[in-house]
């Protein structure tokens, strides 16, 4: 998969900041963010495989895989310097094993709504089994299925727009690179083991309500980091940079600016 060019959303200048979406959706669910802290340092959001403006992928369907072309897609922006690299849930995946395949290209880490365990043997069956309907229905099984979790139950009502954004960016997704992900989800080791090996300064971001993953996760992923901190956005479920926008940009600025 090295060979696959990842299309970039890129904003601003200064000391580069790429941050990997979660699924099913694709860059733009950093839209916001491109725009925010896109005036003070240069943000750089890839589409995965198979998601937004990037064909789906041939090769490797494994979180290093995936790991390896956001590398590459850092090198044909031209960029050299250790980044801050952040991750949403399955970005999240993909950050975890990007910090153990080029700890020099780090200089911080986001860890955003996600977990550093491996799927049980329940949740792969489970993977197996989506994997199956999206192959007979298409991706609004999955697209479908998720919304209704994706947000903390008040804001459907209390932020229509996050949850019409998501909605957009969902309407994008592929079966193709809906079934890779799921796949390379499935197959991810657990990262817990190397948490302790991860130098870069963390941080570690979770909504208080996410129904996905739940903050325990994020307790647990930011005691095993030795330079991390913890941030818990009130008023949030699982996409807090668009639930709670000015809480999670907030908390990015701060944590930057300790850097
Ligand atoms: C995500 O939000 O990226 C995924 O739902 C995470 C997962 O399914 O494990």
């Amino acid at each position: 998969m090295t060979d696959l060019n990842l299309y970039m959303h890129k904003a601003g200048n200064g000391k580069p900041l790429f941050l990997i979406h979660g699924f099913p959706f694709s860059g733009q669910m950093w839209a916001r963010q491109l725009g925010s802290l896109g005036s003070k340092h240069q943000v750089l959001a890839p589409d995965l495989p198979g998601f937004g403006q990037t064909p789906p992928s041939t090769g490797e369907h494994t979180v290093d895989a995936y790991a390896r072309a956001c590398a590459g897609a850092l090198d044909a922006a031209g960029i050299s310097e250790p980044v801050v690299l952040g991750g949403l849930s399955m970005g999240g995946y993909i950050a975890f094993a990007f910090a153990r395949l080029f700890p020099e290209r780090l200089s911080a880490l986001l860890l955003l709504s996600t977990r550093a365990g491996a799927d049980s043997a329940e949740g792969k069956a489970n993977r197996d089994k989506t994997i199956a309907q999206v192959k007979e229905q298409g991706a609004s099984v999955v697209t479908e299925g998720m919304f209704p979790k994706l947000l903390a139950p008040a804001n459907y009502e209390a932020k229509p727009d996050a949850a019409s954004e998501l909605q957009a960016i969902m309407k994008g997704a592929t079966p193709a690179g809906v079934i890779a992900a799921l796949e390379v989800m499935r197959d991810r080791p657990d990262s817990t083991p190397t948490l302790s090996a991860i130098k870069a300064p963390t941080l570690v971001v979770h909504g208080k309500d996410d129904q996905v993953i739940p903050f325990s996760e994020a307790e647990a992923t930011a005691k095993a980091i030795p330079n991390s901190k913890l941030e818990l956005i009130e008023g949030a479920g699982h996409m807090p940079n668009l639930e709670q926008q000015a809480k999670f940009d907030a908390a990015i600025e701060n944590f930057l600016a300790t850097l």
